[in-house]
Parts: structure tokens; C-alpha cells; sequence
């Protein structure tokens, strides 16, 4: 297939470009290199030895989207351009509304214009809330979200759940993905955050690699087996798949269609961190600190109807997880600009 990938040379898209043409897909990837580096897209040519199309450019040029649009005919459009750092959503709220609403109706003007109508989204299990409970299911109300990037991506599901209402040429996957770790096993390509890491696993590896000097934990007092926070953390490579066999259920035109992407295991941050240690055999240093405001006691998936609609399950373990993000950070300790 022809597909379209927005933010394709970030974390997520990156690793799922890689896979996308190992599969025998044609891309094109448009990003603004607002939060990465080209040097992602070259490695995946290494690694490959085939190549992306690349377009920098920025999904809120309505031009530029139209342009791309009337000189292609993509068979899907995987949109994961958008900015994500929670903190920073609440700092500028206008920045993360207008980057991450605005852009996709643009992008989805462009497409529809286009007649073009397949796509896929990269939701996040933020659009839950403090759920009611957990393992997670679809079903479960989308909840209260704590910032404007969560707000971004709720929005955003009901925008699009409107346009398939009201239209049903569209085929929309919306993917909720748990929490994202780990990177490819090759250590080339992988998650390059700028400045200091806000979640837990790059924080991780820069204490390993000795860029900080210990982690802090956020909050041992939650009602969790240990104490600290619980999440399902995923590697980013069955993440990638599920987009695989998400443009698989795109060619079934089956309306919109929305699945969780997790493990169905929930991992507490000192799990994760002995996990690290004992994968890796480097000692963390950590700190318990007071909770960080807005984060919940636990949250991971029932990831069933991904397997029984999708095919799809996720194979890799959190020992897995640790060593391929260790792998990434100790051959790459600067990330894409060493
Ligand atoms: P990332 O920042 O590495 O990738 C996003 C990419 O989008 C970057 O390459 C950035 O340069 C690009 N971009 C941002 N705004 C743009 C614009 N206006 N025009 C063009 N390109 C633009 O982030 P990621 O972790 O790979 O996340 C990918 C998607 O998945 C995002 O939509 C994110 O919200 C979502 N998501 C991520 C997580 C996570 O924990 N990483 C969890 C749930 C959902
Ligand atoms: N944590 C620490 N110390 C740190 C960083 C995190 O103890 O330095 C803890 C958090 O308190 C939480 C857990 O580690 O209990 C995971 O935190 P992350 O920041 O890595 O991830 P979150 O679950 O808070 O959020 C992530 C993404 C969101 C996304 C959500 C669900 O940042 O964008 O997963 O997909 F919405």
C-alpha cells in the first residue's frame, strides 16, 4: 500500500516506517522535525535498504497538505504528528490545541478533499481518564482527562467518530496506545527526548548512562502492591505492528474501529526499575519523591479486542523492553545528534 505517514520520523513513526517497509509498503512521511531528527528516516534506509519519502513540512500548512494530496494517491493516512510533552500542555495550552486540533482538521480536509478517506490515529489511553476500571476495555467511558494534551486526543476521537457518523466512506482505526518503551533491537533507531526526560524509561537510561544522577520516584503511597504508580508498558516494536495489521483492517472497510494497544500487564515504576537493573546489570539510583500532579495510581489494558478483531498481541516482556531501550541510549548516549 501507498501510505501517508505524519510525524513519521518521531519515536512511534519512526519504528513503524521501519516495519512499514519491511512489509513492502510505499511511505511518505511528512514531518516538521519540531521533536526529531531526519537522521531517524536515514538509519531506517540503513537498516532496510529502501527509502522513505521525506516532505518537511508542518500539518498546519492547509497549502502544503493540499498540495501532497493532489500529487499522490495514498491508500491510507497514519497521523501521528502532534506535540505530546504533558507539562508543556498545560504551559501553552493555545500551542498544543491549535498544533495537535487544528493540524489533523487541516490534514483531514486535505485527505477528505482527496477523496482519500482511510486513516489511522494515534490515540493514547490518557483519553480514559482515572478509570473506573482496570484491566481497561474500549467500553470503559472516555474519562476526565488531567491536561490539554489528553484533552487534544479526546477531541480529536470525537471529531473523527463525527465525520464517520457522518460519512461513511471513512475508515478510521483509532489506536489507544499504553505506554510506549523500549526500541528497536538493532539500537538505531530510538526515543530521543530534548532536555530532561518527563517520562519514566528515558529518565532511566540517562541515570544509566550517567547524564542524571538518580531517578526520582513519583509517589510510593498509591494503592498499588509496592506503592508506586502502575502501567502497561509496551514495546514501541509490537506497538509498530499493530499499525501493520491496523492498515490491514483499513482494506476490510469497517467504518471506524477503536482498539487499545497494551500488554494487559500492569508494571509499577520499581518493578520497572529492577527489571532494568537486573536486565542490564546496572544499579539505578532512586529517590521517592511526593506523587507529580495528575498522575494516577494504575492504568493498563484488557487488549482482547485487538487480538480478536486485529490478529494482534503484543510479544515483546518488560525484560525485553529494558535492554532494547538500554541498547538504543549506551550506543547513541547523545540520541540522533552524536
Ligand atoms: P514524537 O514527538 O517522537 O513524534 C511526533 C512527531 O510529530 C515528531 O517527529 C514531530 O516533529 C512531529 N510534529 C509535531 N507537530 C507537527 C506538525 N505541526 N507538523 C508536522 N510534524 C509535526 O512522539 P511519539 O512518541 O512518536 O508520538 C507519536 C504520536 O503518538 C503522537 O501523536 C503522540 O501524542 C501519540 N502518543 C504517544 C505516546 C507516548 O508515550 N510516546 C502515548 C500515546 C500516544
Ligand atoms: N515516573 C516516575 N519518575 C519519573 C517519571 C515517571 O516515578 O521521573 C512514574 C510516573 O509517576 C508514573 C510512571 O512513572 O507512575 C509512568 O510515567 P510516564 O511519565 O512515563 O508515563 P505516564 O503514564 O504518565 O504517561 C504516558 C505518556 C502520556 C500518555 C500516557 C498513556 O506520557 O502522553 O502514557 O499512554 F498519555
Amino acid at each position: 500500500m501507498k501510505v501517508f505517514v505524519t510525524g513519521g520520523s518521531g519515536y512511534i513513526g519512526s519504528h513503524t516506517v521501519l516495519q512499514l517497509l519491511r512489509e513492502g509498503h510505499e511511505v511518505t512521511v511528512l514531518d516538521n522535525l519540531s521533536n526529531s531528527s531526519e537522521e531517524s528516516l536515514a538509519r531506517i534506509q540503513e537498516l532496510t535498504g529502501k527509502e522513505a519519502g521525506f516532505i518537511k513540512g508542518d500539518i498546519l500548512d492547509a497549502a502544503l497538505l493540499d498540495r501532497i494530496c493532489s500529487e499522490n494517491r495514498f491508500d491510507c493516512c497514519i497521523h501521528f504528528a502532534g506535540l505530546k510533552a504533558v507539562g508543556e500542555s498545560v504551559q501553552k495550552p493555545w500551542e498544543y490545541y491549535n498544533n495537535n486540533i487544528t493540524g489533523t482538521l487541516n490534514l483531514l480536509k486535505a485527505l477528505s478533499d482527496h477523496n482519500m478517506k482511510n486513516f489511522i490515529f494515534s490515540s493514547s489511553a490518557t483519553v480514559y481518564g482515572d478509570p473506573e476500571v482496570i484491566p481497561i476495555t474500549e467500553d470503559c467511558p472516555k474519562g476526565v482527562c488531567t491536561n490539554p494534551y489528553g484533552w487534544t486526543k479526546s477531541m480529536i476521537e470525537q471529531i473523527l467518530m463525527d465525520m464517520a457518523k457522518a460519512d461513511k466512506e471513512w475508515n478510521i482505526v483509532i489506536l489507544r496506545y499504553f505506554n510506549p518503551i523500549g526500541a528497536d533491537p538493532s539500537g538505531r533507531i530510538g526515543e530521543d527526548p530534548t532536555g530532561i526526560p518527563n517520562n519514566l524509561m528515558p529518565y532511566v537510561t540517562q541515570v544509566a548512562v550517567g547524564k542524571l544522577e538518580k531517578l526520582g520516584v513519583f509517589g510510593d503511597d498509591y494503592d498499588t502492591p509496592d506503592g508506586t504508580g502502575v502501567r502497561d508498558y509496551i514495546h514501541v516494536s509490537d506497538l509498530a505492528d499493530g499499525h501493520i495489521k491496523a492498515l490491514k483492517k483499513i482494506t476490510e472497510k469497517a467504518g471506524l474501529c477503536i482498539y487499545n494497544l497494551g500488554t494487559g500487564n500492569g508494571v509499577s515504576v520499581l518493578e520497572l526499575v529492577h527489571s532494568f537493573e537486573k536486565a542490564n546489570g546496572i544499579k539505578i539510583p532512586y529517590v521517592i519523591k511526593d506523587r507529580r500532579p495528575g498522575d494516577i495510581a494504575a492504568c493498563y489494558a484488557d487488549a482482547s479486542k485487538a487480538e480478536a478483531e486485529l490478529g494482534w498481541k503484543a510479544e515483546h516482556d518488560i525484560v525485553d523492553m529494558c535492554r532494547d531501550s538500554w541498547r538504543w541510549q549506551s550506543s547513541n548516549p547523545e540520541g540522533y545528534r552524536s
